[in-house]
């Protein structure tokens, strides 16, 4: 398995992992959800990578730019979405584009990621919930809105509410 970054001709093996691996009733607008950022300038800067088997892209993970607003804190990233292929899920190819993703984004000098998501599975990775920046809708469930710190202490005393890409901000997805 290999991770790069993905190009302009992966965009509908992208498209059709996100629609064949989320659950029926949010697939497709995943799946949209993705090609919307990976062409949203509001978007910029963004982190696109793919896991590639035999050919085959069995895996993806998108994070695209995000600050808060009222601050001058450095640039940040919101992940979403992530998907590993059914069959090729549980060998640690969704924590290997994590790690990796985190890993490139740290060598850019950025200084946080922001995440939406189960806290079991992003906790493993260091991801925390009870930081200061306020999501763009009330949730249902705030353990669920996890931040993790690219540079020591980046988040310390920083309280605003996120600014996410333009298509990232229609209450559907939060
Ligand atoms: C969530 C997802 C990306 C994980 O990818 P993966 O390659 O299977 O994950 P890994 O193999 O790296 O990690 C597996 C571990 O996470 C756990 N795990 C997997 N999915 C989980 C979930 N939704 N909630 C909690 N834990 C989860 C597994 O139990 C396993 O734990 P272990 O290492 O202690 O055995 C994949 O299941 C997927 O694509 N799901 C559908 C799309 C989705 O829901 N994406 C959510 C992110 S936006």
């Amino acid at each position: 398995m290999n991770i790069r970054v993905s190009t302009e001709q992966d965009k509908q093996d992208i498209f059709q992992l996100h629609r064949d691996t989320f659950e029926k009733d949010e697939a497709e607008a995943v799946a949209q959800l993705t090609l919307d950022l990976l062409e949203d300038n509001t978007a910029l800067p963004l982190l696109s990578l793919v896991a590639e088997q035999d050919g085959e892209i069995i895996g993806h993970i998108l994070f695209s730019s995000a600050s808060v607003e009222g601050t001058d804190i450095g640039q940040g990233y919101i992940l979403a979405p992530l998907a590993v292929q059914s069959n090729h899920q549980g060998r640690g190819i969704g924590t290997a584009l994590i790690h990796k993703g985190l890993e490139t984004l740290k060598a850019r000098h950025a200084c946080f990621v922001l995440v939406l998501g189960d806290p079991k599975y992003y906790s493993r990775v260091g991801f925390t919930a009870g930081h200061g920046i306020s999501p763009a809708y009330e949730l249902a469930y705030p353990q669920a809105w996890m931040a993790l710190e690219l540079k020591k202490d980046a988040l310390k005393n920083i309280k605003g509410k996120v600014q996410c890409a333009r298509s990232l901000s229609p209450a559907q997805f939060w």
